[in-house]
């Protein structure tokens, strides 16, 4: 496997996503589970970002603590992702949200733009996690990481529930400098661009479309 592609067996991780792909759950419990699975991916996804000592006081004595050193943002593509968002700023609660909207075009699997929350220009020294719940043909993704390196981000992280291979080689041949965390490495895309086994559509399953 790619080092760059970080699939998170964590059995709760594993279990939840179980669920979530069984076409009788619910919606209510599906986007409950999106927004529990996504800070344990974020918390894998973490674990190189730099931190800094700071000292604070016990009611005993001053002890050494350490917070992260970075500006951290997430970039959710609207609108399988949203559920993705609040579980993540409970870990990192100084977070900026940037939000992206793409919708597919059903035909060509191409994505069309309609919202772009992205400042004009990023700090090139920011950590930047781009949500997306199925990185299927890639095709968003990548649209989103021109958007980002374009403005100046320089290090992005996809965070991601299920992927196939196709959106993962799309996205590492166009910016070989990214990595990817994702519950499952799935087997392919089907003729319409949806990942087999996959879990069906995130957004309609999430909000009962
Ligand atoms: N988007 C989804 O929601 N599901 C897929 O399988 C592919 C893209």
């Amino acid at each position: 496997m790619d080092e760059r592609v970080h699939i998170c067996n964590n059995p709760a991780l594993q279990e939840k996503l179980t669920i979530l792909r069984d076409k009788d759950t619910s919606d209510r419990k599906f986007s409950e589970l999106v927004g529990e699975m996504s800070p344990l991916l974020a918390y894998e996804a973490m674990a190189g970002i730099p931190t800094e000592e700071v000292e604070v006081m016990t009611p005993l004595a001053s002890a050494k603590g350490r917070r992260i050193g970075a500006t951290i943002a997430l970039v959710p593509v609207l609108r399988a992702a949203l559920g993705m968002v609040e579980g993540i700023r409970r870990l990192m609660p100084n977070l900026r949200v940037y939000h992206l909207g793409m919708f597919r075009d059903e035909e060509t699997l191409t994505p069309q733009w309609y919202l772009n929350k992205l400042p004009p220009v990023l700090s090139s020294d920011g950590i930047y996690f781009l949500l997306d719940p199925m990185l299927a043909t890639g095709n968003t993704a990548v649209a989103a990481l021109v958007e980002l390196k374009e403005r100046g981000a320089k290090r992005i992280t996809y965070i991601g529930l299920i992927a196939a291979p196709e959106g993962v080689a799309n996205v590492l041949k166009h910016f070989p400098d990214v990595h990817i965390f994702t519950a499952a490495l799935d087997d392919r895309l089907n003729e319409k661009g949806y990942i087999l086994p996959g879990l069906g559509d995130a957004g309609d399953r999430q909000y009962g479309t």
